[in-house]
């Protein structure tokens, strides 16, 4: 329990009620981002729940399925507290992107399965075969719904079209996609047609895999098997540039008293009023103390010349967010 409240909101217009801020539990377990110890990856996923985060984010591909077993005894505890959501579509690494319907099928009943739950609450595409209408793939995750297995419906770097084009198979409840102060051009398109339709937005990579809280001065401090070290971002050069641009966030937060993870994360929050939708940003840590730390990032209001001030920062930000960027909504628009 806590002496504040972390605030709840509903995901798309008949979507699952969630905490403001969610989980991206993807590296709790995996070492994507460094090495992990379970009992402090366990006491981060209770001490989130704690704090009133109830979305946990994970997917199929992430540790080929070990990540979403590791979730099972805590669903298994917490089942109707928690919304669980996964993804399909990545996990089959000699395929690449994979959207055809037995694929689906069998992708939904694995994670089933390894995630110890009847149902999964959100079920999201992660990434769009360009080869497959989208309206077949929806169709698809539809059937899921009708079978019970599958509550609700997610889509992860789709562009405005084609969320356009999903949901009028089937409501979509969230769009998934990369959304930070270096990360904005969901902005243009994909934040607008979302909020026209009702579709709420789920930032990953909401801290920018890191750089946003200034711990990542350099790739040098990461693993050499951290997967960061493979995307341009953090690339000789392009880390060190890139941390450098946290001049005005550092400002902000110490006129607040506040950290730069939660001044980031504020920034992602204020845009629910400045695009007229629900957003639930799902930060990943390995820490209790840093999920306490970010969720009350949630409850700080930025002014409108602090978000003026953190404006810029997104346009000299060095490298693209994918070493190869046919990953991402940004190049099919
Ligand atoms: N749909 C997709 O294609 C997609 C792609 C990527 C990610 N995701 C989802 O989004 C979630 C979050 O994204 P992400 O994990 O890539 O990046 P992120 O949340 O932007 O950043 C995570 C990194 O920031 C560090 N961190 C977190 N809080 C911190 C704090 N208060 N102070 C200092 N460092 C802090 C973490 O390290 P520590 O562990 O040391 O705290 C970790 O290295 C993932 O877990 C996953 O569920 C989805």
């Amino acid at each position: 329990m806590t002496d504040w409240e972390l605030g709840k909101v509903r995901l798309g217009a008949d979507g699952p009620v969630v905490g403001r801020q969610g989980f991206g539990a993807m590296a709790i377990n995996t070492g994507y981002y460094g090495p992990t110890d379970e009992a402090a990856a366990r006491a981060t996923l209770e001490q989130a729940l704690a704090v009133g985060i109830t979305l946990f984010d994970t997917a199929d591909a992430y540790g080929d399925g070990a990540n979403e077993q590791f979730l099972a005894p805590f669903l298994a505890a917490h089942r109707d507290e928690v919304v669980i959501a996964t993804k399909f579509g990545l996990a089959d690494r000699a395929r690449g992107i994979v959207n055809d319907p037995a694929s689906i099928r069998a992708a939904a009943d694995a994670s089933l399965r390894r995630l110890g739950v009847d149902h999964i609450d959100l079920y999201y595409m992660h990434r769009r075969d360009v080869n497959v209408p989208i309206e077949e793939t929806v169709a698809t995750m539809a059937e899921l719904v009708q079978a019970g297995k599958v509550r609700y419906l997610g889509l992860s770097e789709v562009t405005a079209d084609e969320l356009r084009l999903a949901y009028a198979v089937h409501p979509i409840a969230a769009v998934q996609s990369e959304w930070s102060l270096f990360s904005r051009d969901i902005e243009t398109q994909v934040a607008p047609a979302a909020a026209e339709l009702g579709t709420a937005l789920v930032p990953y990579s909401p801290l920018g895999r890191g750089v946003l809280t200034g711990a990542v001065p350099s790739a040098d401090h990461l693993e050499s098997d951290d997967v960061r070290r493979s995307m341009p971002r953090f690339s000789e050069g392009n880390d060190t540039a890139n941390h450098d641009l946290l001049a005005p966030l550092r400002a902000i937060a110490a006129a607040r008293g506040a950290t730069l993870a939660q001044i980031a994360l504020a920034w992602l929050h204020a845009q629910e009023r400045v695009f007229g939708l629900p957003v639930v940003p799902i930060p990943g840590t390995r820490s209790s103390a840093r999920v306490v730390e970010n969720a009350r990032g949630a409850l700080i209001t930025l002014t409108d010349e602090e978000l003026a001030q953190l404006d810029p920062l997104a346009d000299s930000v060095a490298g693209n967010r994918y070493a190869d960027m046919r990953f991402t909504s940004a190049g099919r628009e």
